[in-house]
């Protein structure tokens, strides 16, 4: 791949979109379009077509969507479905119409059905009904990855998608009312030290069991895949490695140094018992994750208090990379 090539990254000031910015350069990509939501409104169709013609990236990485936890997703499932299929439609089209090369698009494991047998095999999506609580989510996912699909087989572009676990680290989102479950303990449990709190509670029985995955190792895979994969079948991106909800949150009160107990609330979900992805096609393809789970956790705590904790307003701040 040409290190000279324009490439667009749809949705840069994001975590995702930051980490496959850092990795870009860090790999000699330079000529790289980066334009804020205030410049460009991905939902306006016309102003979409119009930069692509202005533009003429060659390779365009969508990480841009409405992205939210369980609360945001089952108030505003419209404005979840509407606004991802038309931030997906208007660049996928645009870039299809303007001749980009490859274009790579950013599916998400929790779009797999509620009962999908484990671990996850790509075949397995849309053989049962998704997850209730982030449905319109997961609907519109799934028309991009379908879009994508179709455009490959009927006018051989490679436009192409990736299928990611849950992701954590730098760039993370640390408000309270919307964190996923591993920046919710580690400021939690940082706070709880701070204030010398006896106990963190924890939702569930903390036998439940989940992937992660270290959001540089996404940006590396998602670099990887947009010079290496060639196929309308998208492929699932994690680690294959689960871990327990009390391993993890043990993990964290051991990482912050917290000394307090941890109770686990047992009248509260635990959700499905395991989720993890079958990485085996992805693994032989020639890519696997580096970033061992200790080293992630402790980057992320690292980066959650230089940026957020020292300067809390931060957390609705977008994330503008250097
Ligand atoms: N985080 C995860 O655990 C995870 C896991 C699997 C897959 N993914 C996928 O990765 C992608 C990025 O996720 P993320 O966690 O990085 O989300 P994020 O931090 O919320 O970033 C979303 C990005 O999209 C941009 N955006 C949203 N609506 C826009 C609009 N109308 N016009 C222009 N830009 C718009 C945001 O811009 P502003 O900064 O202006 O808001 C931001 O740059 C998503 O497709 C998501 O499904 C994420």
């Amino acid at each position: 791949m040409d290190r000279r090539a324009r490439i667009y990254v749809a949705g840069h000031t994001g975590m995702v979109g930051a980490a496959i910015v850092r990795e870009l350069r860090a790999a000699g990509f330079e000529n790289l379009l980066l334009v804020p939501r205030s410049e460009l409104d991905l939902t306006d169709q016309r102003a979409v077509r119009d930069f692509f013609v202005e533009h003429r990236p060659r390779y365009v990485v969508d990480s841009a969507a409405r992205v939210g936890g369980i609360e945001a997703n089952l108030t505003y499932p419209a404005e979840f479905l509407y606004e991802n299929l038309t931030i997906q439609n208007n660049l996928i089209w645009s870039a299809k119409e303007t001749s980009v090369e490859t274009f790579l698009f950013l599916g998400s494991s929790c779009i797999y059905p509620r009962d999908c047998p484990q671990p996850m095999r790509e075949e397995y999506l849309m053989n049962g009904r998704p997850e209730p609580t982030n449905e319109a989510y997961a609907y519109a996912k799934i028309a991009g990855m379908k879009l994508c699909e179709y455009i490959h087989r009927e006018f051989g572009r490679n436009f192409v998608s990736c299928m990611p676990t849950n992701i954590y680290g730098e760039g993370d989102n640390f408000d309270p009312s919307s964190s996923h479950v591993i920046p919710s303990l580690l400021r939690r449990m940082q706070e709880a030290k701070e204030s010398e709190a006896a106990e963190v509670v924890v939702w569930g029985t903390g036998e439940s069991r989940r992937e992660f995955m270290h959001v540089d190792d996404l940006a590396n895979a998602v670099v990887w895949l947009l010079m290496n994969h060639r196929s309308p079948r998208f492929l699932n991106v994690g680690t294959g490695e689960d871990i327990s909800v009390r391993s993890l949150a043990e993990r964290i009160r051991s990482l912050v140094g917290y000394e307090g107990d941890l109770v686990f609330d047992a009248s509260k979900p635990d959700g499905m018992p395991r989720k993890v992805l079958d990485v085996s096609p992805l693994h032989r393809s020639g890519w696997r994750h580096r970033i061992g789970f200790d080293e992630g956790l402790e980057r992320a705590y690292a980066w959650y208090l230089s940026y957020v904790h020292e300067a809390p307003q931060r957390i609705r701040e977008p994330l503008h990379p250097a």
